[in-house]
């Protein structure tokens, strides 16, 4: 085997590593600073890796989608539990025929007495038209169901049909809305009504 040549490239100050084969030189080097604290910084990151994924401290794979789901479906039932819903929340639930349901099977019972069979109105207001005296967002209409209407005007406050059976209502109400706007001779809009119609 043919002695190692010095390599005419490196520079002088490389410690020879006593140590050549097949005309490669090895060299004996220190490693630079911030390679050599990186290299620390994996083996101490190893230290609590290997136990915390591998060791069972942390919960991975089938067991974290578990408990994820679990998490989920504990935050389903606290929003069907009367979470608070924004309007987009409210208008996602419009969509849901059971919903629609419901609310006409409490509103055939409680509310055709002012509102009318078909919503268009008697002692209450017209609530097929496009207007609206308290607003026509979902989130108005449940807070007329929570409040009741404005003092002194016979719309009572309907919180004790709870968070779902008022959504189910203004549910019902939009769905009536929406089966298309009919005017009422007999209840023409009162002054302080507004035109909001209901358009998304
Ligand atoms: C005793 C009669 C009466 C009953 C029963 C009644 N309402 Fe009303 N409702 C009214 C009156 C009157 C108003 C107008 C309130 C105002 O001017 O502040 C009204 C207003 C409303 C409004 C607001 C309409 C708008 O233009 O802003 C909604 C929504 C509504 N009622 C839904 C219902 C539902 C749903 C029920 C059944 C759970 C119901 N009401 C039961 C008389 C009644």
């Amino acid at each position: 085997m043919a002695e190692p040549t010095p390599d005419a490239h490196q520079p002088d100050t490389l410690k020879d590593g006593g140590h050549a084969f097949d005309g490669i030189q090895e060299y004996d080097n220190n490693l630079p600073r911030w390679w050599l604290w990186l290299f620390y910084a994996t083996i101490i990151w190893a230290v609590w890796y290997i136990p915390y994924y591998h060791g069972g401290g942390a919960k991975v794979g089938p067991a974290r989608l578990k408990d994820d789901l679990a998490e989920l479906a504990a935050e389903r039932a606290k929003l069907a539990a009367g979470g608070a819903l924004d309007e987009a929340g409210l208008r996602a639930l419009a969509a849901d025929p059971a919903r629609v349901a419901a609310g006409k099977a409490i509103y055939g019972q409680k509310c055709v007495a002012c509102h009318g069979p078909e919503g268009l109105g008697g002692v209450g207001p017209n609530l097929r038209d496009r207007h609206w005296i308290l607003g026509s967002n979902m989130s108005d209409i449940v807070a007329v169901l929570e409040k009741g209407g404005r003092p002194g005007k016979g719309m009572a406050s309907y919180a004790s049909e709870g968070t779902e059976g008022m959504r189910n209502l203004a549910v019902y109400i939009v769905s009536l809305n929406r089966e298309g706007i009919k005017a009422n001779p007999a209840k023409p809009p009162a002054s302080d009504e507004k035109e909001a119609p209901l358009d998304w």
